[in-house]
């Protein structure tokens, strides 16, 4: 078996050939936020399924492919689509997109997802800047034998949620006249959505949003020591004492009808950077 870094680097040649710039900011586009890549002016889309030793997504509402081009004049990479544990990715296929971007010469990364919201303040079509995580995963990507190139053998997590583009983050959301809460994602495997008393739980534990994603490829941006803005958009209210349905469609809804909001807080952050 190809070792990973080697893996990557097949993946990232390929990207190359259809696109040569160094990313100043990949975005990894979480569930019904696709559309925030038509905010690119593209230079070349490529299917996941052209890119060598790149995982199949086949989760609802991701394209599956990966845009690059210009955002606000800066060089971005999108990818439209990502991997989830419940698809029966490894953790550490979860963590792809964070490897390419740094074999691209990235440095930042936007991450975004559609969660369930625990605070009683949330509501649904809120947007949340994640300030910290809660691994409920119980699975990690960099499980194995660690390639020093790669990272540490023991990452630091004090703070893997960058401070200052939390900040701008907050400051772009004020001036643009939306509210940017700021919490704790809680990181569950799924694929079901959370019964009453698991939402309850949640919240007792010290989270603002559940969530099925981002969890691995934060922890691999961490290890790789590429800088992190985390974005939630909230797509439902688990409220446990007034319970109400959840569909994966449902979540897509609302997730793109507040794509808006993710679309000015990005697009400002890649103008400053
Ligand atoms: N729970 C877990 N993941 C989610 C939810 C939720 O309520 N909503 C969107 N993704």
């Amino acid at each position: 078996m190809l070792h990973v870094a080697a893996q990557i680097e097949e993946t990232a040649a390929a990207v190359r050939r259809h696109w040569a710039a160094a990313p100043a900011v990949g975005v990894i586009l979480g569930s019904g936020l696709g559309g925030l890549a038509e905010l690119i002016d593209a230079e070349a889309v490529i299917d996941y399924a052209d890119l060598p030793r790149w995982p199949k997504t086949t989760a609802l509402g991701h394209a599956g492919k990966l845009v690059c081009g210009r955002l606000r004049g800066k060089p971005v990479v999108a990818f439209q689509g990502r991997f989830h544990l419940y698809e029966g990715h490894c953790a550490e296929a979860a963590g792809s997109p964070v490897r390419l971007l740094k074999a691209l010469g990235g440095s930042v990364l936007v991450v975004s997802n559609a969660a369930g919201g625990l605070n009683p303040q949330y509501s649904a079509g809120d947007v949340m800047a994640i300030d910290d995580h809660i691994n409920l995963m119980f699975k990690n990507p960099l499980i194995g034998v660690n390639d020093d190139a790669l990272g540490p053998r023991f990452p630091d997590m004090s703070c893997p949620y960058d401070r200052q583009l939390q900040e701008r983050a907050m400051a772009i959301a004020t001036g643009s006249g939306l509210t940017l809460h700021r919490g704790v994602y809680v990181g569950v495997l799924g694929p079901n959505y959370e019964t009453r008393a698991e939402y309850r739980m949640l919240r007792r534990l010290g989270g603002d949003a559940v969530g099925m994603s981002t969890v691995p490829e934060v922890i691999v941006a961490q290890h790789a020591g590429v800088r992190v803005l985390g974005l939630s958009t909230i797509a439902n209210v688990g409220s446990p004492d007034a319970p109400e349905e959840t569909s994966g469609h449902d979540v897509l809804a609302v997730a793109a009808a507040a794509a808006d909001k993710l679309a000015a807080i990005v697009g400002g952050i890649v103008e400053q950077l």
